[in-house]
């Protein structure tokens, strides 16, 4: 069922603002075992999708992952890839391979952009995500199948979370850099 379908049954009012999903938002390492909805997994593709890229390249691809021992496989590309074993569904996040790209920091900035979009949405309906880093490109390639001259550095694990408590928590102490540490006017 198409986003516009669901808004016509009145399935998909927003849960969340846009101020309140990026404040809330948190990483989730742990999810429960209820599936993701076909229509939720298009909409966070979707989300990706719809990310602004540099000359409009949209010079990305997503592979998704939902069988569990593939899941389980892919789980071993990093040292803190741990959690797509237990996710129930993992988006692999694959570019051309930016050591040979004409722009490879446009294609990155791009890509975090997609991913950001996708982590966003999938918050608004109470599904959490965390990244993984891919250490051992040899294995992601054998894994995901992408063709010669991409590459993959970053896959989101997607899941409801087994603690539905952390969509609504109060942010951990000293998360983040106060905005005096960060912000210079004018100049640095
Ligand atoms: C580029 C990038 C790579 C990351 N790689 C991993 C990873 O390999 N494994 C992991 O568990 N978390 C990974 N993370 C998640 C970070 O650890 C997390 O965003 C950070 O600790 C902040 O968490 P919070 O948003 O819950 O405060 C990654 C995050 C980013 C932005």
């Amino acid at each position: 069922m198409t986003d516009d379908e669901l808004r016509q049954r009145g399935d998909l009012e927003p849960a969340l603002g846009t101020w309140e999903a990026i404040d809330s938002l948190r990483v989730v390492r742990q999810f429960a075992p209820r599936p993701l909805e076909v229509w939720a997994v298009e909409r966070i593709l979707n989300a990706g999708r719809r990310a602004g890229s540099s000359k409009n390249r949209q010079s990305w691809a997503f592979v998704v992952c939902r069988d569990r021992p593939h899941l389980e496989a892919l789980a071993a590309v990093g040292p803190y890839a741990g959690h797509l074993a237990g996710a129930t569904v993992v988006v692999a996040l694959v570019t051309p391979d930016p050591a040979t790209a004409d722009a490879p920091l446009s294609i990155m900035w791009d890509l975090g952009r997609a991913a950001e979009n996708m982590v966003l949405a999938a918050w608004e309906l109470g599904i959490g995500s965390v990244p993984a880093t891919v250490y051992d490109h040899g294995l992601a390639r054998e894994l995901l199948g992408y063709p010669a001259g991409w590459h993959c550095e970053f896959l989101l694990s997607f899941g409801y979370p087994a603690d539905p408590a952390v969509l609504t928590a109060p942010k951990r102490a000293g998360g983040r850099r106060p905005l005096a540490e960060v912000v210079h006017e004018e100049r640095w």
